[in-house]
């Protein structure tokens, strides 16, 4: 089954096809991040404008790639959610077009179900695994039980990891999005430098980032009021520190809840799980507690239309699909 996989839920206009959930046979995207960067951060109303303009070429590209026609497609996949509103509409009523006017079966798939997928396009993960999705929207543990049957264990109570990565990198001076900066300067910088919070939750499967991404805001601004300024060396320092934080809160917390649940396997995915000292050290977690570790390849990590295309196979299979009242919606 071929199916033609649309997303844009946030600055990527992306389409893929893929063959029953497992072999992608293309995967383009556009990406806007250099327009977003002038503004430290993604502005809804361009992003929305840049789909809207490129989603006609991506689509093309893709089945182009692909070397099938939209006649030999068996059905159309999109992400209706979560997302910016204006981004996830236009890949709705683009879908929804060419599903109707070529008479396929439409399948709404979830943003967050599509990062848990991008591991089962290499290495031939399934079904049941314990999922770590970390991106710039989202921060979450869900036991996956099956395809389609998810249990959420703990989710973020404010900041996605992949935000917090973002705004201490702007306090630092990186560029947006400044995740692969952080993980850039904290090569040379030394990971107990400073001691940050370790944010405590009720529920201990939950994450907080807030707390964490304002002692970095305030250890600069605090030695710049001194006069002290923040050297390189500093700098260096303070990304290390936090990026080992972040990164050991991730782990313990996946580790623990893979214990809870009985789960084997771990899972990371999203576009934090590009960052490499968060892979070794999730790799070395579970080479000692035993568990099974997957990660998808740099490519899936951030948000692409092939991850939706795997998830969307799995949709179908289990009759999740959608009619022409499918809406988007920007949160779950
Ligand atoms: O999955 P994604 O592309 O979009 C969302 O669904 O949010 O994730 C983007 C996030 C950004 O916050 C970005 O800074 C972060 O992933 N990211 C990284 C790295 N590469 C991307 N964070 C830490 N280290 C990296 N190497
Ligand atoms: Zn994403």
């Amino acid at each position: 089954m071929k199916i033609l996989a649309i997303e844009t839920s946030c600055d990527e206009t992306s389409a893929a096809v893929v063959e029953n959930g497992r072999k992608v046979l293309s995967n383009v995207t556009a990406s806007q991040i250099e327009e977003h960067k002038l503004y430290g951060g993604v502005v809804p109303e361009i992003a929305s404008r840049r789909h809207c303009e490129a989603i006609v070429g991506v689509c093309e590209s893709a089945l182009e790639q692909a070397e099938v026609s939209l006649g030999e497609i068996d059905a159309v996949a999109v992400t209706y959610a979560p997302g910016l509103i204006g981004a996830l509409l236009v890949g709705v009523n683009f879908a929804k077009g060419i599903a109707i006017a070529c008479k396929k079966p439409l399948i709404p798939v979830n943003h967050v179900r599509g990062h848990i997928a991008s591991n089962y396009i290499v290495g031939g993960l399934k079904p049941p695994f314990l999922s770590l999705v970390v991106s710039g929207g989202h921060t979450s543990v869900i036991h996956v039980r099956d395809y389609t049957v998810f249990e959420e264990i703990g989710r973020t109570l404010d900041d996605a990891a992949g935000e917090a990565f973002d705004k201490a990198a702007r306090a630092l001076g990186f560029p947006y999005p400044g995740g692969m900066y952080i993980e850039r300067e904290s090569k040379i910088g030394n990971i107990n430098a400073y001691k940050l919070p370790f944010p405590k939750t009720k529920n201990k499967y939950n994450f907080s980032f807030s707390g964490l991404k304002t002692a970095v805001i305030n250890l600069i601004h605090n030695a710049k009021q001194k006069g002290e300024g923040f050297d390189a060396s500093s700098s260096a320092d303070l990304a290390a520190s936090f990026q080992h934080t972040v990164c050991e809160i991730l782990t313990s917390k996946a580790v623990s809840a893979a214990e809870t649940t009985g789960a084997k396997t771990i899972a990371l995915s999203g576009g934090v799980a590009a960052n490499s000292y968060l892979r070794e050290m999730l790799t070395q977690k579970c080479d000692e507690n035993g568990y099974q570790l997957h990660f998808p390849p740099l490519e899936y990590c951030g948000d692409n239309a092939a991850m939706i295309g795997s998830q969307a196979y799995y949709e179908f299979l289990a009759g999740n699909i959608a009619d022409s009242s499918l809406n988007a919606t920007a949160a779950v």
